[in-house]
């Protein structure tokens, strides 16, 4: 994994024409910070596990829906009273000279309380996408020793990062985690931090502008400041091997990285591994498998405290060794078939005003309906990587996790831009993740149109995956072609990403969005490849919580829901190679395509419970199905 420290070299260009800039000149846009990428790293993974300040709590806010903070209003540098980032007391400043002009002050605009979503913190703010800026002030650390980084857990979309006064990186990308070494500027002082992040989505962007969620702006998961020794574990990786192994890859970085010994443990099973990095600091390893280890399984989560101790550095981490590999059609867990029993969820906390900050509580009463309501072994976390925070909970509960990144409908498949951001998405989400024994398959897009230019784009993330983790399978959520001309739903998964899948995923609503009956559904033929598992990765109905109409069975009514599911899992179970199923979704979510005054009011109500955990009729049929799917393993 190459390594390049930016950071330095883009602080000096960036200072130079600070240090020039008179009051009102401007001079042309210098380059934007630095992008912060899974490959240039610090990757830090497992950082939730290690010593920091959480920087959680009261930020003061601004917004700036013109980007005056980044351009002036030709597009070159803006000027410097327009710098959100600058030390300044602007009320003093300008109490002392009237030649003085600030049009912000962000040391005493209101203040929210991160992380969360600026969606809810303001009736105003409840639709605003754009640039808003977060400051806040903190104590540099008592005793400084070793290395500094500020890591976020995510930030949506794009993200500006400045300590100090001055510019230490940017990121693209809501959902997956990214750091920025701060050790030289931080001070032992107060030290201000100051961050703009825009929820404007593009063309270009993953995910493009339309898609059927909210789009919560926002610094949604921790910030903290995370202090390591001078030489520390950035990357490892330790899982069970197919051939019954406990491997380890592990990366170093500092001073010290380079042929440094290192050492494995797992204390409880008595495995302790000895290694040293070769000269760019990496370390390969593996060992038999100790006898009496107990495998990770939903039924069984056991997870091991392992730790890999460089000099100064311990790495720490919760982890499960398992094995997942598909035979023909049969999906494997541990060497025995396993149908995944599931639903899907978007990141979207219980309650009427959700703002998307997970915590261990609410990932718990989310996977606690799929693992206890709803006796699931299995959740799709879509349509993007969600909070670390529910894939450890995962890990603890026993649920296995598709993880994917939101590839979704139309993206700018010729655009190299956004390849590179999709490609840098995948590896970000796959190194955070991939000591979570729960999490089993990656899938590389939701619903995308079959093209030429879509083909090349995925399979060169399906390439990424298998590069990045061969012990997990690769998916994709499909869409099927059917037969217009058939007196019944005639299926066919045409799509040439399959012949690239290990598991084959397709999001079917026969009975929702078509004209069919549901008992049409029934009589329903799916050509598929026999020759590989296939899961239902989607299907649904909407129902309003409440609405009843047990006569007619109107749609949005709770009885049709539950018949629309009935239907369709009396069509699932004829499919011969079907090995699992996430039906969309376990919760209303909030999307603003959806507009129905009677029964959406800005919801896709196709939850089993509703926005406030109100279990609907439905959910009781997906139950007693799981339930009686689970006795018969
Ligand atoms: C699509 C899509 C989901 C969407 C769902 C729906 O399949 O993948 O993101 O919410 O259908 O229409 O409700």
């Amino acid at each position: 994994m190459k390594r390049r420290t930016l950071l330095m070299g883009f602080t000096a260009l960036a200072l130079a024409p600070m240090a020039m800039l008179a009051a009102q000149e401007r001079l042309p846009v210098p380059p934007p910070p630095p992008l912060a990428t899974a490959e240039a790293g610090p990757l830090l993974v497992s950082a939730d596990m290690r010593d920091g300040t959480d920087l959680s709590g009261p930020w003061h806010y601004s917004i700036d829906p013109f980007r005056a903070g980044l351009y002036g209003f030709h597009g070159e540098q803006p000027d410097k009273g327009q710098l959100r980032y600058r030390e300044i007391d602007a009320r003093g400043e300008m109490a002392a000279d009237s030649r003085i002009l600030y049009e912000f002050d962000m040391a005493n605009s209101p203040t929210t309380t991160l992380p969360s979503s600026w969606l809810t913190e303001a009736p105003e703010l409840r639709h605003y996408q754009g640039l808003m800026w977060y400051q806040r002030t903190f104590p540099g650390p008592a005793k400084r020793t070793g290395r500094y980084f500020l890591r976020f857990g995510a930030a949506n979309y794009t993200t500006y990062v400045y300590l100090n006064g001055q510019p230490i990186g940017r990121h693209e990308g809501g959902f997956t985690p990214f750091a920025f070494e701060v050790t030289k500027l931080l001070r032992d002082g107060v030290n201000q931090i100051t961050v703009g992040v825009d929820s404007q989505a593009t063309e270009a962007t993953v995910p493009p502008p339309v898609t059927d969620w909210e789009n919560y702006g926002g610094i949604t998961r921790p910030i903290r400041l995370v202090h390591t020794p001078a030489t520390y574990v950035d990357d490892a990786w330790v899982r069970m091997t197919r051939d019954g192994r406990i491997a380890v890859d592990a990366h170093l970085d500092g001073a010290g990285a380079a042929n440094r010994a290192l050492t494995l443990q797992v204390p409880e099973l008595r495995l302790s591994l000895a290694g040293k990095t070769d000269a760019s600091g990496h370390w390969r390893g593996s060992v038999n498998a100790p006898t009496g280890m107990t495998r990770w399984s939903p039924e069984r989560p056991k997870l091991y405290d392992v730790t890999i101790t460089a000099g100064d550095d311990t790495w720490r981490d919760r982890i499960g060794f398992r094995t997942i590999e598909t035979r023909g059609s049969e999906i494997l867990l541990n060497g025995k078939p396993v149908f995944l029993r599931g639903i899907s969820l978007h990141e979207e906390e219980i309650g009427t005003d959700p703002t998307r900050a997970i915590t261990p509580a609410s990932a718990r009463a989310l996977l606690g309906e799929i693992k206890d309501g709803l006796h699931g072994n299995f959740v799709r976390l879509a349509h993007y990587p969600h909070n670390e925070v529910m894939t450890r909970t995962a890990d603890e509960m026993g649920l296995l996790v598709w993880s994917e990144v939101p590839v979704y409908w139309r993206v700018a498949w010729s655009n190299p831009a956004t390849l590179a951001t999709a490609r840098n998405m995948l590896a970000e989400n796959i190194l955070r993740d991939r000591n979570r024994a729960s999490i089993a398959i990656w899938s590389v897009a939701n619903e995308t149109p079959v093209t030429d230019a879509r083909n090349t784009f995925l399979t060169t993330l399906v390439g990424d995956v298998r590069k990045l983790d061969d012990s997990r399978l690769v998916s994709a959520a499909l869409l099927v072609e059917r037969d217009r001309t058939a007196t019944r739903p005639v299926m066919t998964l045409a799509d040439p990403l399959a012949s690239q899948l290990d598991v084959l995923a397709i999001n079917t609503y026969n009975g929702w969005y078509s004209p069919d009956k549901l008992s049409d559904l029934a009589k329903s033929e799916w050509r598929v490849p026999a020759d590989k598992p296939l899961v239902f990765s989607e299907f649904g109905a909407d129902a309003k919580a409440g609405f009843h109409d047990p006569a007619k069975g109107q749609k949005f009514s709770e009885e049709f829901q539950a018949d629309y599911y009935r239907a369709t899992l009396g069509m699932a179970d004829k499919l011969p190679t079907l090995r699992g199923m996430s039906p969309w979704i376990l919760k209303d979510f909030r999307s603003p395509r959806r507009q129905n005054p009677d029964f959406q009011q800005g919801w896709n109500r196709k939850g089993l419970i509703s926005e406030t955990g109100q279990r609907k009729e439905a959910f009781g049929v997906l139950s007693d199905y799981y339930a009686r799917k689970g006795a018969a393993r």
